[in-house]
C-alpha cells in the first residue's frame, strides 16, 4: 500500500458515566468530528508525524523511539507505535512513512480527542502494514497508551466508540462481557447537542485515577467479604449494606453513584427501545405524541439525575459545569443536560426540544457565563457517525 487516508471521530455519551472501569454498561456513540490520517510510504526510511493544526512535524527512526522523551501528541504516538510491537512484524519491505493528521475535535472538551488519536494512528498502522489486529485488539492498545504513555488509567469506553461507533446508533458496551451491540435512539421531535464550558481543571487525571483507584479498593473488601462476587453488578443491597460499614464517607459515596448510575442505564436502555418501537410503529395521532414526549422528559430527568450523581456523590463536576446545567435547565425547552465524560470541565450534554434554537437561546445564557467565569463557552450540535474507517486507499 502506498497511501491511505482514515477518519477517526470522536464520541459522546448518553450514559453510563465512570461504569467503564467499574463493570457496568455504558452507551456512547461516535460522532461527526474526528481527525482525519494521511499515511504514505517513503524511502526516506524514516517516520515522519505532521500535527498539522499545530504546524509541528516530528521526525525518527523506529530504532530510537523507545529512548526518545516527548510530550503530548507525541507521547500518544509513540506509544501506539510501541504497543503495537512491530518487532517482528515490522515489514522487511518498510522503506519510511509519513503521516499527517489534523483534526476537528475540540481538545480538552472531553469529546475524546486522544482516543480518537490513538485509535486513528493504531488503526492506519493495522491497515498500512497488514498486522492483522482486530478492532478489539486495536481498542485495547490504544487505552494501554493512555495508561502508559499519558498515565490516565482510562476504562476502554472512549476507544470502543470510537473503533466500533455506526452511524445513526448508540453502542451498548458492557465493559463485563466486553459485549457492544447497537441500538438507535430516534430523536423525533427533540435534539442532541453539546454545550462546551471552555474550561478544564488541572489535576482532572489524578482525581480520575483517584476514583478508580477507590472504587477498586472498595471491590477488594468486597470481595473479601463475599468471596462469590464476580463484579460490582452481583452485589445486592444488603451486602452493600454490610460493606459499607468498612467504607469511608467518600468511597461509599462513589459506589452509591455507582450503583444508582447502573440502574439508570438500564432505565435509559428501556426508554430508548420504548422510543424507538414507537416511532418506528409509526402511532399517529395524540396519544401516541403525548407519550413519545413523555419518554423523552424521563430520558432527560435521567440525564439531569446523573449530573447530580456526578456533582454530589462521584464530585467529578466544577462549578463552571454546574452554572451551565442549572441555568439551561431554566429553558421550558430543554428536557434535561448533564456534564459528560471524565469531568472537572469539558462539555454539557443536552437534550432538548427541536424547538430550541441554539443560535439565539443561548445568547444570554453565554454572555452571564462570559461575565462570571470569564470564559466563552460554545454550543456545538453532533450527529452521530461511523466509527473508524478508511476514506481513501491506495
Ligand atoms: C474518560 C475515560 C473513559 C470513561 C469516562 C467517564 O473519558 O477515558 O474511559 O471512564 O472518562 O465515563
Amino acid at each position: 500500500m502506498k497511501e491511505l487516508i482514515i477518519r477517526a471521530p470522536g464520541r459522546i455519551n448518553l450514559l453510563g458515566e465512570h461504569l467503564d472501569y467499574n463493570h457496568g454498561v455504558v452507551l456512547p456513540a461516535a460522532i461527526d468530528r474526528f481527525i482525519e490520517f494521511q499515511f504514505v510510504a517513503t524511502t526516506s526510511g524514516k517516520i515522519s508525524i505532521e500535527a498539522l493544526d499545530l504546524a509541528e512535524k516530528w521526525e525518527f527512526e523506529i530504532a530510537e523511539l523507545p529512548t526518545l522523551n516527548v510530550s503530548s501528541w507525541k507521547s500518544y504516538a509513540k506509544g501506539v507505535f510501541l504497543l503495537l510491537d512491530f518487532k517482528d512484524e515490522w515489514p522487511d519491505s518498510f522503506t519510511g512513512l509519513n503521516i499527517k493528521f489534523e483534526s476537528n475535535i475540540p481538545i480538552g472538551a472531553g469529546l475524546s480527542s486522544s482516543a480518537a488519536l490513538c485509535c486513528g494512528l493504531a488503526f492506519g498502522l493495522n491497515a498500512f502494514y497488514h498486522l492483522g489486529k482486530t478492532r478489539f485488539e486495536l481498542a485495547k492498545i490504544a487505552q494501554q497508551t493512555e495508561h502508559q504513555f499519558a498515565g490516565v488509567q482510562c476504562g476502554l469506553m472512549d476507544q470502543v466508540a470510537s473503533l466500533f461507533g455506526q452511524k445513526d446508533q448508540l453502542l451498548a458496551f458492557d465493559c463485563l462481557t466486553q459485549e457492544i451491540n447497537a441500538f438507535s435512539l430516534p430523536l423525533d421531535g427533540v435534539q442532541l447537542f453539546l454545550i462546551d464550558s471552555k474550561v478544564k481543571h488541572n489535576l482532572a487525571e489524578s482525581a480520575y485515577n483517584e476514583r478508580r483507584a477507590q472504587l477498586e479498593e472498595a471491590f477488594q473488601k468486597a470481595l473479601f467479604l463475599f468471596p462469590e462476587l464476580k463484579s460490582w453488578r452481583d452485589i445486592n443491597s444488603a451486602q452493600v449494606a454490610i460493606l459499607c460499614t468498612h467504607l469511608d464517607v467518600t468511597t461509599k459515596k462513589r459506589l452509591h453513584y455507582v450503583r444508582d448510575e447502573m440502574a439508570r442505564v438500564q432505565k435509559v436502555q428501556a426508554v430508548s427501545n420504548s422510543i424507538a418501537r414507537q416511532v418506528g410503529e409509526e402511532i399517529n395521532g395524540i396519544i401516541a405524541t403525548h407519550s413519545l414526549k413523555m419518554q423523552y422528559q424521563q430520558l432527560g430527568k435521567y440525564l439531569n439525575e446523573t449530573h447530580q450523581g456526578l456533582r454530589d456523590l462521584y464530585e467529578v463536576s466544577c462549578i463552571e459545569l454546574d452554572f451551565l446545567q442549572n441555568e439551561i435547565l431554566k429553558n421550558p425547552d430543554v428536557l434535561g443536560a448533564r456534564m459528560m465524560g471524565g469531568g472537572f470541565g469539558g462539555c454539557l450534554l443536552v437534550l432538548a426540544y427541536e424547538a430550541f434554537d441554539f443560535s439565539t437561546d443561548l445568547t444570554q445564557l453565554f454572555t452571564q457565563y462570559t461575565q462570571q467565569y470569564g470564559v466563552q463557552a460554545t454550543c456545538y450540535p453532533v450527529q452521530i457517525s461511523e466509527g473508524v474507517h478508511l476514506v481513501q486507499y491506495d
